[in-house]
């Protein structure tokens, strides 16, 4: 796996109207080459504001909404109604202003399916993915946010999760960050994605970024296993890059 390509960005804002620019031509660059393209998208206030950004873009529809399909990293497992979704809040920054093709978006479960329970919910994910072509990439491009102790998706440091190898997707119960219960790609399954774009703003994430950039366990901090097969992006604006060596 290639070494990280670090982009550093004025502000949040900034870094997500880069990255939803980014997408654009990446997704219809892939489109261009093939019948369609896959994307994982993240919850959280920068992964949310890049599917904002994109909305209003002016070049959004150089991708081919027809002919893209759309997972999830992870999912907060309350009811679908619940505003903690990160799909309600992904259909209300982008889907629902954009020709999707339902059939093409790939949620994960959320509560009031199999019966409440986050394994099985994971368990039915795991299923849905199998389905992907064998051989290839499983993703395209899968968007990443991290939180100021490591953790990415909803996989936390020294967390069972952390540990899963066999499983490709997880459910989580006990979760530091509210809801408590989720349901989460593993960190084998994330390594499957072609490019993993993680994306940081403000002081608070830092730290993280400079552990992961500098080598620490992913064990400990769950996003610095977050690689992509081809290429692994950092989206960061100044503040999240406040401890970075600058020679980088
Ligand atoms: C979630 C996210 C989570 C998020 C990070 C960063 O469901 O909560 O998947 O991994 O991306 O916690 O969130 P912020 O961008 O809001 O700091």
């Amino acid at each position: 796996m290639a070494a990280a390509d670090v982009l550093v960005y004025r502000d949040q804002q900034m870094l997500a109207a880069a990255g939803a620019a980014r997408l654009i031509t990446r997704l219809s660059e892939l489109q261009a080459t093939r019948r369609s393209a896959s994307v994982v998208l993240t919850g959280g206030g920068t992964g949310i504001a890049v599917l904002e950004q994109l909305r209003h873009a002016p070049a959004r529809d150089a991708i081919d909404w027809s002919r893209l399909d759309i997972y999830w990293g992870d999912e907060r497992f309350v009811p679908s109604t619940d505003h903690e979704r990160n799909e309600k809040q992904a259909r209300e920054a982008l889907l629902e202003a954009v020709p999707i093709e339902p059939h093409r978006v790939h949620a994960m479960p959320a509560a009031e399916e199999y019966g409440g329970d986050p394994d099985a919910a994971a368990g039915a994910y795991a299923e849905l993915l199998r389905g992907r072509p064998a051989g290839e990439p499983l993703f395209d491009v899968m968007l990443l946010g991290l939180g100021p102790e490591g953790h990415t998706a909803s996989i936390f440091p020294d967390s069972p999760a952390v540990y899963e190898r066999d499983r490709a997707v997880v459910g989580v119960r006990d979760c530091p960050k509210p809801p408590p219960t989720r349901v989460s790609l593993t960190l084998p399954t994330i390594r499957r994605s072609s490019e993993v774009w993680l994306m940081a703003a403000g002081g608070g994430k830092a730290d993280a970024v400079a552990l992961a950039l500098s080598g620490a366990p992913e064990t400990q901090l769950p996003v610095a296993g977050a690689r992509g097969l081809q290429r692994t992006l950092w989206l960061i604006d100044e503040a999240a890059a406040g401890k970075l060596d600058r020679a980088r």
